[in-house]
């Protein structure tokens, strides 16, 4: 009598079903690539607002809390109080939580289909590292805005508590003496950098809108994006620290 050996089958890495075929995983990486692209655009779209509306600081206390104020009265009275902020929340929840589905998925499905890594491959190096700062720095991204939100959105973590003035939180936030806070921001917003700078020419290379003779100037365009960006937002806690903005 011969009996099943069920040690076979446990050790084995899950194999994708023979039902789905290639053309089938290509479709869906395509399809997992392009969830990728949209949900990076929506939040690409949103830190550049934000990054342009955090540039308010400077014009003064008056101005910025109109903004933050403007923020939760879009629409009204068409539209009730918050409404649209929530729909924007909503929104970028799903973007995110989309987004980090489709890379771990991709990231899985490149794995199974390659169990052997390419360690002596030219370019294995800048690949590591691409993949650092994107795995890795997502992460501490991720951890970053949950901590911003509780910190300038909520107020939890803000000297000035969740009741005050926008315009009081941030420069409460990143007072002379809070300095490892303004620090903490300067690293994460330099990882939303690196993440971005990455993301946007793998997006541009996957969805194939651009030639390979373009890569260098998609290259390009992706490190001035994503550096004005990051002036942008570090000018902030870095002007409060210094004692520009008081
Ligand atoms: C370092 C510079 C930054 C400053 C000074 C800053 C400042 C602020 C402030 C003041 C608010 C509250 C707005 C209000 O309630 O009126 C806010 C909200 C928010 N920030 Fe930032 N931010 C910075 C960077 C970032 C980055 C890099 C991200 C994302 C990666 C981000 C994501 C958000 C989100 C998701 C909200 C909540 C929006 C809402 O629902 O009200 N921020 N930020």
């Amino acid at each position: 009598m011969t009996r099943s050996t069920p040690v076979a089958t446990r050790s084995r890495p899950k194999a994708p079903s023979p039902a789905a075929g290639p053309l089938k995983r290509y479709r869906s990486s395509v399809g997992k690539k392009a969830v990728m692209a949209v949900t990076g655009a929506v939040l690409v779209l949103f830190l550049i607002a934000h990054a342009i509306g955090n540039l308010k600081v400077f014009l003064g206390r008056q101005d910025f809390d109109h903004y933050s104020h403007w923020l939760r009265t879009i629409g009204e009275p068409a539209i009730p109080h918050r409404v649209f902020l929530t729909i924007l929340e909503v929104v970028l929840v799903v973007a995110v939580i989309l987004h980090m589905w489709a890379a771990v998925s991709l990231a899985r499905q490149a794995r199974r289909a390659r169990p052997i890594r390419y360690a002596a491959r030219p370019k294995a190096h800048e690949n590591r590292y691409a993949t650092h700062v994107m795995r890795y720095g997502g992460i501490v991204i991720l951890l970053f805005v949950i901590w911003h939100l509780l910190d300038l959105t909520f107020g939890a973590v803000n000297p000035k508590g969740g009741k005050a003035e926008a315009y009081d939180k941030v420069v409460a936030d990143f007072d002379p003496s809070r300095w490892y806070i303004s620090l903490f921001y300067v690293v994460a917003v330099v990882l939303v950098g690196l993440h971005l700078r990455h993301g946007l020419f793998s997006a541009v290379q996957t969805l194939g809108w651009g030639r390979r003779g373009r890569y260098p100037a998609v290259r390009l365009a992706a490190d001035v994006v994503a550096a004005l960006l990051v002036i942008g937002f570090v000018s902030v806690p870095v002007m409060v620290t210094i004692g520009v903005v008081k």
